[in-house]
């Protein structure tokens, strides 16, 4: 760091990202990434006319692809905004709607990403201790008067809260905008797509990057009211109006498109998901109900850390988040088959060893 870096600048904790280790090849089951390749109609987009037409800048407005994502949710494309990642949108939102004048309402267990916005856009964010079991205390989110940031399922906890209580929420803050990130929606969470005709203030973002198997193309999205949409598009025309690249706008249209690889795809997890928590179930884990492409899970006689540490030695990397109240769990990404039975595999042996 420079010395001439601002001092705020200076004391930002900044996003730490699953480590990608370049020493050998690991089993990755650390950031959350779908095992399955984009759809074919994604890598037939890809293609040299396509590729050719790079020496153009993209649409700013991303019409088409607005377009497509709308009408997989009967919306209209003036409710769809989209950004590089949903981090960039989340990013976007945080600096639409919360500063040091009007804060921001997160739980103190889930996805780092918003403390880490709040941080740099100067907000002293509230944060809403999780219940003991990681679920969501409702009632504490009501009648905030600022930004309110959920995700549902939540991160890395994998629980999905429902429809009706985020409901609740939405309807407990009028005056300010209710933030729903639904990153892993489509594993099993009830999406509150339908709350949109009724409430202008909910925010819904969602990504490309699990469920539809994009997360190196980078695009993530928001649906939400016209007014709130244009909020988004008057801070992006701000800072980036290009953020979305030509390549990534075709391979979005298509991955919405392909209704059903996508359904392949998500049905192929969950399977896989529920056949993993079982297994660890039985070697004496406490795994939480997933609603997501991941699993939040704790080794029996043992911490997170250690077994992150021991499975690491294997070749196998899942994610330690460190935070008190995580200690005892590790969260998995539901990967492959052959990736799940190399975790299996290397597990079993740590527990024996441990044992011995
Ligand atoms: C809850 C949640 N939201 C958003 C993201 C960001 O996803 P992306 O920027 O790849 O769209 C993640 C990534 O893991 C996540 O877990």
């Amino acid at each position: 760091m420079s010395d001439y870096l601002l001092p705020r600048l200076q004391a930002l904790a900044p996003y730490v990202p699953g480590e990608q280790p370049q020493d050998k090849r690991y089993v990755k089951l650390n950031t959350n990434e779908s095992p399955f390749a984009p759809s074919p109609r994604v890598l037939a987009a890809i293609n040299p006319e396509n590729v050719s037409h790079l020496n153009l800048y993209p649409d700013p407005l991303c019409r088409t692809l607005r377009e497509a994502i709308a009408s997989e949710y009967g919306l209209a494309a003036e409710n769809v905004f989209v950004g590089n990642g949903s981090d960039e949108v989340l990013g976007f939102a945080f600096m639409a709607y919360a500063d040091e004048t009007c804060g921001a309402t997160i739980p103190d267990v889930s996805y780092g990403f918003y403390r880490v916005y709040a941080q740099l856009y100067r907000v002293s964010p509230v944060i809403v201790p999780l219940n003991e079991d990681f679920t969501l205390p409702v009632e504490k989110f009501l009648g905030q008067g600022q930004l309110v940031a959920i995700a549902n399922p939540n991160a890395p906890t994998s629980i999905a809260l429902p429809l009706a209580q985020v409901e609740r929420i939405v309807a407990g803050n009028p005056n300010s905008v209710v933030l729903i990130d639904e990153a892993y929606v489509d594993f099993g969470g009830e999406t509150c797509v339908p709350l949109l005709a009724r409430y202008k203030n909910l925010l819904i973002v969602r990504t490309f990057s699990k469920s539809r198997s994009l997360a190196g193309g980078r695009l993530g999205y928001a649906l939400a009211s016209p007014e709130i949409v244009d909020d988004l598009n008057r801070v992006k025309s701000s800072f980036h109006p290009y953020s979305i690249n030509n390549l990534t706008m075709l391979a979005g249209i298509e991955a919405m498109r392909d209704r059903d690889y996508f359904a392949s795809c998500v049905a192929g997890i969950c399977a896989q998901r529920e056949q993993s928590a079982a297994d660890l179930r039985k070697l004496g884990f406490t795994v939480a109900p997933s609603a997501t492409n991941f699993l939040f899970a704790a080794p029996p006689g043992m911490d997170g850390q250690p077994y992150y540490r021991k499975l690491k030695e294997r070749g196998v990397l899942v994610r330690y988040l460190d935070q008190p109240t995580l200690r005892r769990y590790v969260r998995i990404t539901v990967g492959s088959a052959p990736q799940m039975s190399a975790l299996m595999t290397a597990t079993q042996q740590i527990l024996k060893e441990a044992q011995a």
